[in-house]
């Protein structure tokens, strides 16, 4: 990778593809129990919590997964039926150490999922809505593949939520009949003891059904 050590501050900063699969693959070492440990990463876990609170079922497709945070909290809370899919192999590598996953799918988001459409019951995302990674552009994608009446929890930077333009993505969907059932819930990314410029950041967790 480049002259950046991989931390929050070179991942919001990331430009291009390249450079993310660069930064992920070496921050994939350090990732859980250096950044979520340390910073107190709660995101992942509230995201989860969201997900089941609405009622979502598996199958769940997790994008943007990484080393299986999300995965961890929906199987504590009863979901096993969990497909991860990633840019990053040495991430989505990190997550099948822990057997979390019945697959692991490695694949752009943003140039699209190869699974069969209508696949999942449920889609999650945690982390990867955010400055430096993917924006309203991925939705498409996602929504191909969940089934119809799939239940969706995507958590998005509350901050990136109005630079990249979410609101107006939502607005489109809900008008063209493609989601219903739209809450966006705030939440804290990270919990008490988190340090640094980022430790107050809030997520907005976006809940939809696909029509
Ligand atoms: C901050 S991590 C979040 C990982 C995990 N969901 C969590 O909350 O810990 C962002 C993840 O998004 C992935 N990612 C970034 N851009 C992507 C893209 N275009 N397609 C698929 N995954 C992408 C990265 O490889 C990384 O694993």
């Amino acid at each position: 990778m480049d002259s950046k050590a991989p931390d929050l501050a070179a991942a919001y900063d990331l430009a291009s593809l390249s450079g993310t699969k660069r930064l992920y693959a070496e921050w994939a070492k350090t990732y859980d129990r250096g950044f979520a440990a340390e910073e107190k990463y709660l995101l992942p876990q509230r995201t989860a919590q969201a997900f089941v609170t609405v009622g979502g079922k598996g199958p769940v497709l997790d994008a943007g997964a990484g080393t299986g945070l999300c995965a961890e909290e929906l199987i504590r809370l009863g979901i096993c039926e969990i497909d991860a899919t990633d840019i990053s192999p040495e991430m989505l590598a990190r997550a099948r150490q822990k057997n979390l996953y019945r697959s692991t799918i490695e694949a752009d988001l943003l140039a699209g999922i190869p699974v069969r459409d209508g696949s999942y019951r449920g889609v999650i995302s945690s982390g990867t809505f955010t400055h430096g990674h993917i924006g309203p552009e991925a939705l498409e994608n996602l929504l191909r593949a969940g089934a119809s009446r799939a239940q969706f929890a995507l958590s998005i930077n509350a901050k990136f939520y109005h630079k990249a333009g979410f609101a107006e993505a939502f607005d489109r969907m809900l008008a063209q009949g493609q989601i219903t059932d739209l809450a966006l819930p705030k939440v804290a990314i990270y919990g008490s003891g988190a340090t640094g410029e980022h430790q107050h950041d809030t997520a907005l967790i976006a809940l939809f059904k696909k029509s």
